[in-house]
């Protein structure tokens, strides 16, 4: 994750708590100047894809992107299509074939458009991402026993975790902020994670192909996106395929799709008080 320094974040999180009460025709209000130089994104393409994405999006993933009920996908702010996202690349496809089966109609914006629509999202996705970094600024204000509670409860981390086992001194071997991140950062890309503790890398997504021969290839993903689907299969060859709609079957598995999935519940205090209590892990 790119970090911030306080002042830069605290602009970041007004202005996304700002936008969070707008309406669908003031999205473009949430890429404040602060926000678009924290991100390093281009203003007038964010600006551009703000209103892009007030008319064409909005009304179905809300004016900031960040869905409307929380249960139907519709949040892009942590999307993967988004979080992985450069120049549009990964959510070309989606935008323009749409996802009619469910609920979304094919778009006609021009790539252009699109890669404009883009930079305004990676900002809303940036804007919500450092509601995190702004947790870490005070992490050991969270409360370790409720954290505890929350580990071995709703969190259900200890389904796959134990503070005796795995994480057994875990507190000794990162700072807070970067223990923080490697829990938190589901893609684990090296931008996302490198400064403040790398979440777990993404090539420990596996994926198996099955051809429509019957033939299974698995192994380590290198990339997907909705065209091609490659990796290294089981000899370490790096292998490429050609992806029409459900051809070949791809199945992916992802050891951190709990994280992911997880993302979406945890409120702010769970994001303080599972840290503090895994700060104490030493
Ligand atoms: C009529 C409603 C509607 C409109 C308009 C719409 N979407 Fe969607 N979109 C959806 C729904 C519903 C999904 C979830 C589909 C699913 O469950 O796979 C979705 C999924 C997506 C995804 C994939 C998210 C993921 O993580 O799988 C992206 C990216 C996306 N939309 C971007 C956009 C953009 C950008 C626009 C505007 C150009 C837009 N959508 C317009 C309804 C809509
Ligand atoms: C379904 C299984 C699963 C669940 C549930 C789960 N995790 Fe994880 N977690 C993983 C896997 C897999 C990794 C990656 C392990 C690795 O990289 O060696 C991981 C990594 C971590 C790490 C990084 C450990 C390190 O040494 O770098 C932390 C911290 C962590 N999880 C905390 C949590 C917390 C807190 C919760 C609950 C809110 C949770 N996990 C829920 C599977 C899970």
């Amino acid at each position: 994750m790119r970090y911030l320094t306080a002042p830069a974040v605290a602009l970041v999180l007004t202005t996304a708590l700002a936008a969070q009460t707008g309406s669908g025709e003031k999205a473009a209000i949430a890429a404040t100047p602060a926000a678009v130089t924290a991100s390093k994104e281009d203003p007038a393409a964010v600006e551009r894809g703000g209103k892009l994405f007030a008319t064409n999006c909005a009304k179905c993933h809300g004016a900031t992107a960040k869905g409307l009920t929380g249960k139907d996908n519709t949040d892009l702010v942590r999307s993967l299509y988004v979080l992985e996202d450069e120049k549009g690349i990964l959510l070309t496809p989606p935008i323009k074939n749409g996802r009619p089966d469910k609920g979304m109609p094919p778009s006609n914006l021009t790539d252009a458009e699109i890669r404009d629509v883009a930079a305004w999202l990676r900002v809303q996705a940036y804007g919500a991402g450092h509601r995190t970094t702004y947790t870490f600024l005070d992490v050991l204000t969270g409360d370790a026993k409720k954290g505890e509670a929350y580990f071995n409860g709703a969190g259900k981390c200890n389904t796959c975790h134990s503070p005796t086992g795995d994480l057994k001194g875990v507190g000794s071997r990162y700072t807070p902020q970067q223990l923080q991140g490697r829990w938190l950062s589901p893609g684990g890309r090296g931008g996302r994670g490198a400064a403040g503790g790398s979440g777990p890398s993404r090539s420990q997504r596996t994926v198996a192909v099955t051809l429509p021969g019957g033939q299974t290839v698995s192994g380590p993903l290198d990339r997907i996106d909705d065209f091609n689907v490659a990796m290294h299969d089981s000899n370490g060859a790096y292998r490429s395929f050609t992806r029409n709609g459900d051809i070949p079957k791809v199945v992916i598995t992802d050891p951190m799709k709990a994280h992911v999935d997880l993302l979406r519940t945890y409120t702010d205090a769970d994001i303080h008080n599972v840290t503090a209590y895994l700060v104490t892990l030493k």
